[in-house]
């Protein structure tokens, strides 16, 4: 079903259908003999552990003083390497120190492979998230794109063990589990944003969801350009028009074992290049990094890919908009009309805002499937990296209770969202004197483009309550720091995990 162009030479055997999945994921109450390096938490102040062999005064006099996510290594006549990691006081202690020292250690170790993490000490915060939060930490930190032969910095993680007593035993390896299944799903984003289009098209993202479906256990339809012409999907086909590769919209569903408690509908941006088609983009660094503007479809393909593993009870229905944005004689036009899914026409006066043109045939698809809750990831506008910068997604929506959701998820995960406006007085913008609407606002004015997205993508939703999360610049790393990884940064698959694994159906008292 693949298909190439002749332009680029493609590897024969694409890295992603191929790559081995990581490291093994253990609890233990005891050290192994084989773990090469130990990372043991300190606290602030505080006697650390008593298998370090060192006071809190010797580790201080050394220079270290157990500030988060702060290292010392303590060398040792044989036995693994020890490693003293700050988390800080004691009573700020959360998720996010845990994860955070976890990376630190992996990093301090970067040599070792057969890591081993303590967990003694650690009692002011439920043992699974504990758990859960240190493998992250461990696993994401090792992360590097290793697609096409470029050397690795670090070893790669072969063993993660987690040291806990036998009482909490039971609780660190449930928290490890989910640990495995969230950073596995941040990592296939990642992999999935940092390869380029031309080795990871459409198609053959289809391939991969198919093979994943098969081997995880969810269902994989893939709509091609007859089936999207059928649905009338002229978001996607106009966005498509100007390349040689054909769109797809990939369709993944999720069904729990028993009875479903809530069915959510999931909508990623799957544009596998965005040059900005006949709306060119500069030659500029953000140009640089638009292979990444799948990011979205990527985060939704990951997290589906670990729901069956975590035996999520809410059941899930996704939908990837793929094809790239380019510019060519049969590109679309500024001025061209366009009929969406669902019959709306949208007049596109900006090529380049096509990250919504591809989402509104998905979000039309949804709304008709009467979900308990609609949600949507893109790397959707600039206005929103600028207005929150790169640590921050921005967030829309009509419902007070899934906009909760995913607030205390993304608390959870540590990719943090901020709350932005639907301000109805904008949304005139968009008004069109030639069809239903047009695509952005008027050219070179000011315009708060991010709102002005999520009141494009609002107009088809119908009435479900829903969620939009524009990842444009959280998708993305200018530099290493601790598990948040130089480049693509799969920003999404682990709040989408959280929020569909911990999924309660608003109610419409909380709708806006
Ligand atoms: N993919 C871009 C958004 C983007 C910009 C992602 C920078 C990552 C970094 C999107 O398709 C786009 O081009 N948006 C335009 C919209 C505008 C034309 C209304 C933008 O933000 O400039
Ligand atoms: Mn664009
Ligand atoms: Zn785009």
């Amino acid at each position: 079903m693949a298909r190439t162009t002749e332009t680029v030479q493609r590897q024969t055997k694409p890295f992603l259908l191929q790559r081995p999945m990581s490291a093994n994921v253990s609890v233990a109450t005891a050290l192994a003999a084989n773990v090469t390096a130990l990372g043991i938490p300190v606290f602030e102040a505080r006697e650390p552990p008593k298998n370090l062999g060192l006071s809190f005064d010797r580790l201080k006099a050394a220079g270290f003083t157990a500030k988060p996510a702060s290292t010392l290594v303590v060398p040792q006549a044989d036995g693994p390497l020890m490693v003293a990691v700050g988390v800080g006081a004691s009573d700020a202690l959360d998720a996010g120190n845990i994860r955070d020292a976890a990376a630190a250690f992996a990093q301090a170790a970067s040599s070792q492979d057969r890591l081993a993490f303590s967990l003694e000490g650690i009692d002011q915060l439920p043992f699974e998230v504990a758990a859960q939060a240190a493998v992250e930490g461990l696993l994401l930190a090792r992360y590097e794109y290793t697609g096409f032969g470029r050397e690795r910095k670090a070893s790669p993680i072969e063993e993660v063990i987690l040291l806990t007593s036998s009482a909490q035993e039971a609780a660190a390896r449930s928290g490890a589990e989910r640990g495995h299944a969230y950073a596995k799903a941040t990592i296939l984003a990642r992999d999935l944003a940092n390869t380029p289009h031309s080795h990871l098209t459409a198609m053959q993202l289809a391939d991969l969801a198919i093979k994943l479906g098969k081997e995880n256990g969810f269902e994989v339809e893939i709509f091609e350009k007859q089936a999207l012409q059928k649905l009338n999907c002229g978001g996607l086909l106009g966005v498509n028009a100007g390349s040689v590769e054909p769109p797809c919209m990939i369709k993944l569903t999720y069904r729990p074992k028993g009875k479903a408690t809530g069915s959510i509908g999931l909508i990623g941006k799957g544009i596998m290049y965005d040059s900005g088609g006949i709306s060119l983009k500069p030659n500029d660094s953000v140009h640089a990094r638009m292979k990444n503007d799948m990011s979205g479809a990527a985060a939704v393909l990951a997290a589906v890919a670990e729901l069956p593993e975590l035996g999520c009870s809410t059941s899930v229905t996704a939908y990837l908009m793929c094809t790239d944005n380019m510019p060519s004689g049969t590109a679309m036009a500024l001025g061209d009309i366009i009929t969406t899914h669902g019959g709306k026409t949208v007049e596109v006066n900006n090529t380049d805002a096509e990250g919504r043109l591809v989402m509104c045939d998905a979000l039309a698809i949804a709304a008709e499937e009467k979900h308990d809750a609609i949600l949507d990831i893109a790397t959707l506008t600039g206005s929103v990296m600028r207005a929150l910068g790169p640590d921050i997604a921005g967030l829309f929506g009509n419902d007070e209770a899934l906009i909760k959701q995913v607030k205390r998820a993304a608390e959870a995960t540590g990719e943090p969202v901020w709350q932005l406006p639907l301000h109805k007085p904008y949304r005139k913008a968009l008004d069109s004197d030639v069809a239903a609407m047009r695509n952005t606002g008027p050219t070179g004015a000011a315009q708060p483009d991010g709102i002005l997205a999520a009141m494009y993508l609002a107009e088809f939703i119908g009435d479900a309550p829903w969620a939009h999360i524009d990842i444009c610049g959280t998708a993305w790393n200018e530099r290493d720091q601790l598990w948040r990884r130089a480049g693509c940064s799969g920003f999404g698959a682990r709040l989408l995990l959280d929020i569909a694994t911990n999924f309660a159906p608003p109610t419409p008292s909380t709708r806006h």
